[in-house]
């Protein structure tokens, strides 16, 4: 049944988006396990705290200023199977390693966010999949809908909604929000040298000399300024290393959110603790939708995906509802539109909302919207398309006199084999051979840190 929709002036409350239509809205058939489950996510700790949310708010408001630069990435779909050390530090490691290579190209400090403790919910362009039954008999069952609400295996136990899986994806965002914070507390010792940075494969790669003399060139000071960093001492690489780190998930199962968003003392307004940055996708942006209700309401920084179909001023607005006091640190606008719309489909988005005079921080995912589909029916993303997209939208920005603020990817610090291209040298045929993701294909360590030195290098030419 529709639900009754609520007016923009009506007030705000943690429960306000129920008023309102819910694109993707998980459909449990239990409703008292629902109840029961969020009981218990109201009543545990929450997984961020109030005050790591307001420091990171200055930081965006910093970096809508040209002061500083996100980098956002991480998995796609993360699993609770993912909860495993060497995974949760390997994507850590390419993180801060690709801050690094970018903080040296850009001599701006690097706000790091990982697509990781929570980002466990994935909305779906098909509600229901199309298979094989037990039997070989073709059956249709609801689509994965990320860890948060049912599994990825394609039986129809495994592909019901259950709300107990919300309570395992606390659980499980709590201990590798606890593993993050340990190692960052406590420094990656082997980035202190660059030797251990795994670069041999740049000079192995089938790339233009030239390029290959500008990683060479950017590796080789890069090296140095670790080590003098390092010669600092107290001052140095150690804290480089032991540096902030903050978590961001897609906010769309809204009964988990909303579970955990509370008022803390001695400070203003509600807080999302489920993470420090939720963004809302671009399947669940609607201006007069549940999303967008929930998340007008929080004091976290939110971001909100917007693609190809968006029109500016229906951005203008969403940017409005979404923040209309138009507080600085509040807003990040996540552009995806794919590397052949970016230059036509950008420049009224920035033109509408320096029009409109509203604060945002502008970033680009280069992944979403370079999805393709192999003859063999794998689902890829081709590096030199996400190479272009964040091209493009360097040359937008410069001709409009903004800035980018920004990036957003998919990747892992693992040898994956998912998206093809790069020095990597991954080639369509490779793709079978460390394909993991259960939703999109993400970057490996290696495309990661190349991509990285790319943005570095284009970055620092407009410094000139
Ligand atoms: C995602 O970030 O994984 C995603 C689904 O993105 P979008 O909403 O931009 O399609
Ligand atoms: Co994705």
């Amino acid at each position: 049944m529709p639900k009754p929709r609520a007016k923009a002036s009506e007030p705000w409350t943690p429960e306000s988006w129920k008023t309102r239509l819910e694109a993707h809205q998980v459909v449990y058939d239990d409703r008292d396990a629902v109840q029961r489950a969020v009981n218990k996510l109201q009543a545990l700790p929450p997984l961020v705290t109030s005050w790591e949310i307001e420091r990171l708010r200055s930081h965006i408001a910093e970096a809508q200023a040209g002061k500083r630069f996100l980098l956002q990435g991480g998995d796609c779909a993360e699993t609770l199977a993912d909860c495993q050390p060497d995974i949760i530090a390997n994507k850590l490691k390419i993180l801060l390693q690709m801050s690094l290579v970018l903080v040296h190209g850009i001599k701006k400090p690097v706000i790091r966010v990982g697509r990781f403790a929570g980002q466990y919910a994935k909305p779906r362009s098909s509600p229901m999949e199309k298979g094989k039954g037990p039997d070989g008999a073709d059956v249709e069952l609801p689509s994965y809908f990320g860890d948060l609400v049912n599994k990825a295996e394609f039986s129809a136990d495994a592909r019901r909604a259950n709300p107990d899986n919300m309570v395992a994806g606390y659980q499980h965002a709590a201990m590798t929000i606890n593993f993050i914070r340990s190692l960052v507390d406590g420094g990656f010792a082997d980035l202190h040298h660059p030797e251990y940075w795994n670069l041999g494969f740049l000079e192995h790669a089938d790339l233009p000399d030239a390029l290959r003399d500008d990683y060479r060139k950017m590796t080789t000071e890069l090296a140095e300024a670790l080590k003098f960093m390092e010669a600092l001492g107290e001052t140095g690489i150690d804290e480089l290393t032991r540096t902030e780190f903050f978590c961001s998930h897609e906010g769309l199962n809204l009964l988990y959110e909303s579970a955990q968003t509370r008022r803390v003392p001695r400070r203003a307004g509600y807080f999302d603790l489920t993470t420090h940055l939720p963004w809302i996708g671009e399947r669940t942006r609607q201006l007069e939708g549940a999303h967008v209700e929930f998340f007008r309401g929080v004091r976290n920084p939110v971001g909100v995906k917007v693609g190809p179909n968006a029109d500016p001023g229906e951005v203008v607005q969403l940017v409005e509802t979404l923040n209309p006091d138009d507080e600085s640190g509040k807003m990040i606008l996540i552009n995806r539109f794919g590397a052949t719309h970016v230059a036509e489909a950008l420049p009224p988005v920035i033109e509408a909302i320096k029009a409109s005079g509203r604060t945002v921080l502008w970033v680009c995912d280069p992944m979403h919207g370079n999805g393709v589909t192999t003859d063999g029916g794998v689902k890829t993303r081709n590096f030199d398309a996400i190479l272009q997209e964040v091209e493009e939208n360097l040359k937008a920005h410069r001709a409009a006199g903004t800035v980018l603020g920004g990036v957003h990817f998919e990747l892992t610090g693992d040898d994956v084999t998912e998206c093809v291209g790069g020095a990597a040298g991954v080639r369509e045929q490779d793709l079978c051979l460390n394909y993991q993701t259960p939703c999109d294909p993400r970057l490996n360590y290696q495309q990661s840190l190349e991509l990285a030195l790319r943005l570095a290098g284009w970055m620092s030419e407009d410094r000139k």
